[in-house]
């Protein structure tokens, strides 16, 4: 029934990549396989309301906390225009978004993830209540399989705890399409697993990630790259089964660190670290020397550092952040985030 007005509301969580998806082909397929913790109080709240109309043209008025974001409102109609063969109501309707992070708005935390997330989220649910089914599957997938044609990274963030997304003969039902929940065991030193997320840098990345998957195209370690990429998620798949969170961090360092060398050998060649993540990273290296504790980073393509950690070593990272990375954080601001694994 298309006659109708009214609303259908969603929330979906950030994610943090520990194998990085970098480089892409054709709509959002991406070179390799990625895998990624969901995060749990890092999230976008959707409330996706519409209203019939009759004109041959995508209609959308984008709400940020109350206010009305002019500029959103063409990124979502170009996501409209993507998945218009998958969704084929979107012309229908008039569409209000109102859109709610929990995390501080140009935190240098990706929104992208978890709006496109949310918003997939409401549309599937939409598709379900006009009885306009034009996806074939289950719901999540539908929504997983949306979101990667929004932001590709943002398919992982549809289902919690450890999700892959990039097909690979090394995960069963793994797809360059949509992610799918980790399918394979996983330690019980993993349970909770905590993220502090050290804000670093406040401002717009200067290379948007869109321009970063692109400048893979022709970069002279790409091949190696994606096929490292493949070959450290083999190498994840036991060290998350026998719970070695020292060999656990020693490879996620590995691949943050491989992400942010192909920026910098990339043509033209950027650099996202500020100074004070890689005083950071220097910290948390110092701490682990001094501790022997299991405190690893992590970064996306940007100058955060995500710091990975499990629940029991919570007071003594506390302390460490107290100590020292507080103050190399922009306005002393750092999120405290976990994975929900059980
Ligand atoms: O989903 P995009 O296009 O914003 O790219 C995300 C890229 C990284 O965050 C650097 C890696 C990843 O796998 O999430």
């Amino acid at each position: 029934n298309l006659e109708v007005s009214g609303s259908v509301k969603a929330k979906c969580p950030s994610n943090i990549a520990l194998i990085k998806y970098w480089g892409k082909k054709d709509i959002q397929i991406p070179m390799n396989p990625s895998l990624s913790f969901t995060l749990n109080e890092s999230y976008t709240e959707t409330t996706l309301a519409y209203s019939p109309k009759t004109t041959d043209d995508y209609s959308v008025k984008v709400y940020l906390d109350g206010e009305l974001k002019e500029s959103f409102a063409p990124k979502i109609i170009q996501f409209f225009e993507r998945i218009a063969e998958n969704i084929g109501f979107l012309k229908n309707f008039h569409f209000e978004l109102h859109t709610h992070n929990t995390f501080p708005h140009s935190s240098g935390i990706a929104s992208s993830a978890s709006g496109l997330g949310a918003l997939s989220l409401c549309l599937v649910d939409l598709e379900e209540k006009l009885g306009a089914e034009f996806l074939e599957g289950e719901k999540t997938q539908k929504a997983s399989y949306l979101a990667r044609l929004g932001s590709g990274s943002a398919c992982r963030s549809i289902y919690p705890g450890i999700t892959v997304w990039g097909e690979t003969d090394r995960v069963v039902g793994s797809s360059d399409l949509f992610a799918i929940p980790y399918p394979y065991q996983i330690h019980e030193n993993f349970r909770d697993y905590q993220d502090t997320i050290l804000l670093i840098d406040e401002g717009q990345k200067e290379v948007s990630s869109t321009v970063g998957h692109n400048l893979m195209n022709n970069h002279p370690y790409a091949e190696r790259r994606f096929s490292s990429a493949e070959e450290n998620l083999g190498t994840l798949i036991p060290i998350l089964e026998s719970g070695d969170l020292h060999e656990f961090g020693k490879l996620v360092e590995l691949e943050a660190l491989t992400l942010h060398a192909m920026m910098m050998t990339s043509s033209p060649y950027f650099i996202l670290m500020k100074p004070n993540t890689l005083k950071a990273i220097e910290e948390i290296w110092k701490f682990r020397k001094e501790t022997n504790l299991p405190l690893y980073f992590t970064l996306d393509a940007g100058a955060n550092i995500h710091m990975l950690y499990p629940s029991t070593i919570k007071t003594e990272v506390q302390n460490l952040i107290e100590n020292s990375l507080k103050s190399l954080c922009h306005a002393g601001k750092y999120i405290q985030d976990f994975v929900k694994i059980s």
